[in-house]
């Protein structure tokens, strides 16, 4: 298939496009990047030795995704674009609902009107909120911030859209904690500023870029009592997509689909796996609980097993590693 990944020189969308080609598929991407640089795109060649097109377009201008489109002759798209700095959305919500809603409602418009059906959506796991752990798809949902709701709304318009438009196929994958990068190095997520995530931070400090890790409480009801998370390898998301994208050009309707390990770990599990595997040892102390996390979260993984024949490999081990060689690359 011919794959347009809207995003696609982001964290995520640049392991998927490594993915996809590897799995035989023709990809191109769409990006502004507005949170990613084009330099991605040769890294991608590079780590595939495959041909790709990238086009410097916003998702949020329907004349410009027109124009591709009208190039291209697409068989599938991947919406990855959006904004996804929660604290961020909670100072500018405006930013992120006209931002994130508008480029997945402009590429959902344009895909019908050129009768594209396949379609698969970056969603989230924040989707269940606060949900009792381990979470299936079936589960209330309900977020905490404005990023969350914008996942929220976007796997409801793709479920609307799939009731009034019989052919089209969605498939609503809802990630977990994505680490880790390409083992070449070459690719890996790329943080403007001081990052906000666990593994990116860990990564800063092991190079001495930063001082300290603050391990936010240490009082939740977990083993330990910090907080714990579904960490999930990006190669293994990215090999998540190209099943998901597969079974949308065979099938109908919309599905929801939790791309997790199954497994939790906590935030000093974190460290002493980085620590042991990549022998540094890592500065932190224990502060305050950060407000709006939830004490777990982890995925009821079986659904992607049985629908789209697709389980994470990767271990935490190679998580630390992947991530720790990345930052000594990037
Ligand atoms: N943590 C620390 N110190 C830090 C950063 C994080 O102790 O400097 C802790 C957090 O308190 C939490 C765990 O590490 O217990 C993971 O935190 P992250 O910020 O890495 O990830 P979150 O689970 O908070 O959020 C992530 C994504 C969101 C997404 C969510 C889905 O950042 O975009 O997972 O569940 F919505």
């Amino acid at each position: 298939m011919k794959i347009l990944l809207t995003g696609g020189a982001g964290y995520i969308g640049s392991h998927t496009a490594v993915e996809l080609l590897n799995s035989g598929h023709e990809v191109i991407i769409a990006d502004n990047y507005s949170n990613s640089k084009p330099e991605i795109i040769d890294k991608i060649r590079e780590i595939t030795g495959k041909r790709i097109k990238a086009y410097e377009a916003d998702c949020c201008e329907y004349n410009q995704m027109k124009q591709l489109l009208s190039n291209e002759k697409i068989d599938a798209v991947i919406h990855f674009a959006g904004y996804k700095a929660v604290g961020e959305s909670v100072e500018k919500p405006l930013k992120y609902y006209r931002n994130n809603l508008d480029s997945a409602i402009t590429m959902i418009e344009l895909i019908k009107e050129f009768n594209i059906t396949n379609f698969v959506f970056s969603s989230s796991a924040t989707v269940y909120g606060d949900s009792a752990p381990p979470c299936d798809e079936t589960m209330n949902t309900g977020c905490t911030n404005p990023y969350g709701w914008t996942k929220y709304m976007i796997e409801q318009i793709v479920r609307d859209v799939s009731v009034a438009w019989p052919e089209f196929s969605g498939v609503l994958l809802r990630y977990f904690n994505p680490i880790g990068a390409h083992k070449s190095g070459l690719i890996g997520e790329k943080n403007n500023g001081i990052p906000n995530n666990l593994m990116p931070y860990i990564t800063k400090v092991a190079s001495g870029e930063l001082e300290k890790l603050s391990v936010f409480g240490c009082d939740y009801p977990t083993p330990d009592g910090t907080g714990v998370r579904d960490y999930i390898h990006v190669v293994d998301l990215a090999k998540g997509h190209v099943k998901a994208i597969e079974y949308a050009a065979d099938n109908k309707g919309a599905e929801v689909i939790n791309l997790g390990t199954g497994r939790g770990y906590s935030v000093l599990e974190i460290i002493k796996a980085f620590e042991k595997v990549n022998e540094i040892n890592i500065n932190y102390k224990i502060v305050e609980r950060r407000p709006g996390d939830i004490a777990e979260m982890c995925a009821d993984a079986r659904k992607a097993k049985r629908v789209l024949d697709w389980e994470a490999k990767e271990s935490l081990e190679d998580m630390c590693k992947d991530s720790w060689r990345w930052e000594q690359n990037c």
